[in-house]
């Protein structure tokens, strides 16, 4: 039988948060996200691929902060970067420095579609602005999109606090469904300002999904006859896919494309990326500027972040791991007789259980994954994991085994 973790430090914070802050905490960090009572709640430290919790419990981190870290937590060369700007030079002044040239050209030197960057903080920031800028290239306002994009107001799935009229003119279509976006294509053609896709499917709560062949040329095609802006929403697939994202892999180049989470291994960084004569509707007609946009620290870190990816070839490396990662996966769920799947290999590993009547599904994936957090394995039960360059063979090999355990767990309780 495994034993329920230590959580004493977790349940004390948590209830002092209450008094605090709404929700205690924010978004998909909230403990209904993972399994409550058995994951921690707060975690006090992290290095390499591993993070610690408030109560000294030490996991595996196959989350790695939803995304951002690609490298591995506390990296030295990319910190140092860092420090050395903060301490040598500053970060916040009231006009731009050197590094944001450096990065932008970067840039343009490694991502298929970017002819022009503009940087931001978040990837909502920069989903939000893509939409606005390719609003303003077109004179359209209609928007076709598929995946989450953020928490922005025209395309937050909780509609509360948020007019009607903010997302009435934004349309959805399922990943893979190139017959769907066509239909709406022969609705709003002509009024279709963007089309903002993931280019991998990594919908919330369901497996990872390739694109299927066609499907990302299709959709191109569809934007070129009607005069529509194509967006790659390259949040989660930047700096991980691909040094060039997705649009490099998968020999599909929008128009214009996001980017954030990996590209500065932590820092908050995001940028939009895209051909000359779109992103130029940023020089006058679409204004977009915030306080903290031209801060220079995460964009040192991101300099330092690609240069590492580069010198340690780091996207080869986690493509590797994670294919035989992958493999090994495969056939523990074959051999376990429980009705769950594995997709995501090699970047987005996520076990899903089968969806069946009865709703047993449920009561597994429950089970699963206060199993797996038991033993040490951090991963979410909604949402795909990331593996990172300083994850080590035998953290993967450690992985593998904890599931096969978990699963064995799960046959003889359901
Ligand atoms: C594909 C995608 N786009 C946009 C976002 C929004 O980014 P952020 O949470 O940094 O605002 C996310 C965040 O998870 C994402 O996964």
């Amino acid at each position: 039988m495994s034993e329920k973790l230590t959580l004493t430090n977790s349940d004390r914070l948590y209830k002092e948060a209450w008094e605090l802050i709404p929700g205690a905490v924010a978004g998909i960090r909230r403990p209904y996200n993972f399994v409550p009572g058995e994951y921690p709640i707060y975690l006090t430290s992290a290095k390499g691929g591993r993070i610690i919790d408030v109560d000294g419990n030490e996991y595996i981190d196959m989350l790695c902060a939803y995304g951002p870290i690609i490298v591995g937590h506390r990296e030295e060369e990319i910190d140092n970067a860092v420090i050395k700007q903060i301490q040598e030079k500053g970060f916040c002044m009231s006009l731009v420095q050197e590094a944001q040239n450096e990065l932008a050209q970067k840039l343009i030197d490694i991502i298929p579609c970017c002819e022009k960057a503009f940087f931001m903080k978040t990837g909502s920031d920069a989903t939000t602005a893509a939409i606005r800028v390719a609003r303003g290239y077109t004179d359209r306002t209609k928007i076709l999109r598929s995946g989450y994009h953020g928490w922005h107001d025209w395309c937050v799935e909780v509609k509360g606090g948020i007019p009607e009229k903010f997302y009435e003119d934004v349309f959805e279509f399922k990943y893979n469904d190139l017959e769907g976006a066509e239909k709406l294509f022969k609705q709003h053609g002509s009024d279709l300002a963007a089309v903002i896709i993931t280019p991998f499917g990594h919908p919330l709560g369901y497996a990872v999904q390739y694109p299927k062949p066609g499907f990302l040329e299709g959709l191109k095609e569809l934007c070129e006859k009607n005069g529509t802006v194509l967006i790659f929403d390259e949040i989660r697939t930047g700096f991980r896919l691909s040094l060039g994202g997705a649009q490099e892999l998968f020999n599909v180049t929008p128009d214009l494309a996001v980017f954030g989470k990996a590209i500065a291994n932590g820092y908050p960084l995001s940028v939009v990326v895209g051909k000359k004569e779109i992103m130029n509707v940023l020089e006058q007609k679409v204004f977009i500027s915030s306080t903290f946009f031209p801060n220079s620290l995460d964009q040192v870190a991101a300099l330092a972040n690609i240069n590492f990816l580069e010198k340690y070839k780091v996207l080869d490396v986690i493509a590797k791991r994670g294919k035989i990662f992958g493999k090994k996966i495969e056939k523990i769920l074959q051999d376990c007789g429980i009705p769950c799947s594995f997709s995501g290999a090699p970047w987005m590993p996520f076990i899903t259980f089968d969806k069946d009547d009865q709703g047993l599904y449920k009561k597994r994936r429950k089970a699963f994954y206060t199993e797996i957090i038991r033993r040490k394995v951090f991963l979410q039960p909604y949402h795909h994991g990331y593996i990172a360059f300083r994850h080590t063979d035998e953290d993967m090999d450690y992985v593998a085994n904890m599931i096969a355990e978990s699963l064995e767990a799960v046959k003889k309780q359901i």
